[in-house]
């Protein structure tokens, strides 16, 4: 697939999303490509349908876009329940809609906003979506600065292949919220409830990637048109 061919595909499913949206919602914005392609079909819809709505950005790159594209927004001093929140994802399982995030270094803010919201829908185009979560991409795991290389050891240790991520400019990557992240690549995962379990467990862990039990359901597009995938109850 080509980018161009992708691009399509994520605007697809961000304007399938934005349609989702309705007038006193307060409403999660999500990080990354897509969720930047939502932030502004949600502009747009703002304006032809005169929606009153606030947004929770989830990263201060969505928070400057919400704001260059004049979407009102809140915070959690005000509200504390989310109606619905609307992000990307790096990875997708079918079935059950858990999802592997943070490629964009914004899972902590995005755990916390899917945490607080009543629905939370990932949209995607189809090249996100795997039998199984690891199988393309590695776990991101925010961490505290201090003691890293400690942390790391741990990740190992759990057999996640710990790299610490650099920016372009060749120094560690930080988060909006100063912390590290470091890459673990697991491979394919079995249990993830069970990594997760033992991801929660590392002391210096802050928070991780893998989002289990969040998202209800995935608007994924791709060459068969948008299709909503729904997590399956058993
Ligand atoms: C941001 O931290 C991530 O969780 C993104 O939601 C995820 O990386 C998907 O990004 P794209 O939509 O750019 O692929």
């Amino acid at each position: 697939m080509d980018v161009a061919e992708q691009n399509r595909f994520k605007k697809a499913a961000a304007e399938a999303a934005a349609a989702l949206v309705q007038d006193g919602m307060i409403v999660g914005l999500g990080t990354g490509s897509t969720a930047a392609l939502f932030v502004e079909a949600l502009s747009l819809r703002l304006a032809a349908d005169r929606l009153r709505i606030k947004g929770i950005p989830t990263s201060r790159n969505t928070e400057d876009l919400a704001r260059s594209l004049g979407i009102p927004l809140g915070s959690f001093a005000e509200d504390a329940q989310i109606d619905l929140a609307v992000d990307g994802a790096d990875e997708i399982e079918r079935g059950t809609v858990c999802l592997i995030k943070g490629h964009g270094g914004a899972l902590l803010r995005e755990k916390i906003v899917a945490a607080a919201s009543r629905r939370m829908v990932v949209i995607a185009d189809e090249t996100k979506l795997v039998d199984r979560l690891g199988s393309l991409v590695a776990v991101p795991v925010e961490v505290v600065q201090f003691g890293w290389q400690a942390t790391a050891g741990r990740l190992a240790k759990i057999g996640g292949n710990p790299s610490l991520r650099f920016g372009k400019d060749g120094v560690p990557y930080l988060t909006d919220g100063g912390n590290f992240i470091i890459d673990c690549a697991f491979g394919p995962i079995g249990d993830p409830k069970e990594v997760a379990h033992r991801l929660d467990h590392i002391v210096g862990v802050i928070e991780h990637g893998l989002f289990l039990g969040y998202a209800s359901e995935a608007i994924v597009a791709g060459r068969d048109g948008v299709k909503t995938f729904r997590r399956s109850e058993n």
